[in-house]
């Protein structure tokens, strides 16, 4: 167990061969990470309840700031595409990190509870977690 994210996930879990199959997209599309600051790549794997898979790297810029992470380049390109119903994220680092505030915040408007998998590039290995386990209480304008 790292920092605020649980070993297992509580309830039902994505199937295994979705979730093979989306850590091979998710390794595949970090390769396109464009990272010459941090040199984090960072991979998303999104896909819908009818089987669709969007896809998303990090793209850094020399303005920091500007940066956007994979997660919201992969949960963009599925909005843009008319797909609202997400069954589950993969992410692939070195590390298997969590996303970060923003990502939680941007994918929380859509499925709070939305299950993450996070793979872990180093040593092949990954682990379930969902979103509102690890970010309960999401901003809402009152
Ligand atoms: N990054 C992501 O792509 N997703 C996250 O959830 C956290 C951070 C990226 C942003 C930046 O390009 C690099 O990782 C280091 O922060």
């Amino acid at each position: 167990m790292t920092g605020d994210v649980p070993d297992r996930l509580s309830s039902s879990e994505p199937d295994e061969s979705l979730i093979d199959q989306l850590i091979m997209s998710a390794c595949d599309v970090r390769k396109r990470a464009y990272a010459p600051y941090s040199n984090f790549s960072v991979g998303a794997a999104l896909a819908s309840v009818g089987g669709e898979i969007y896809l998303g790297c990090n793209i850094e810029n020399a303005s920091y700031g500007a940066t956007i992470c994979a997660e919201r380049v992969a949960a963009g390109t599925a909005r843009c595409a008319g797909s609202t119903d997400w069954s589950v994220l993969v992410i692939a680092t070195e590390g298997g990190v969590p996303p970060c505030g923003i990502c939680r915040q941007f994918l929380s408007e859509f499925r709070p509870s939305l299950p993450l998998v996070l793979y872990d590039v180093e040593h092949g290995t990954h682990r379930h977690v969902k979103l509102d386990e690890i970010f309960p209480t999401p901003f809402q304008t009152p």
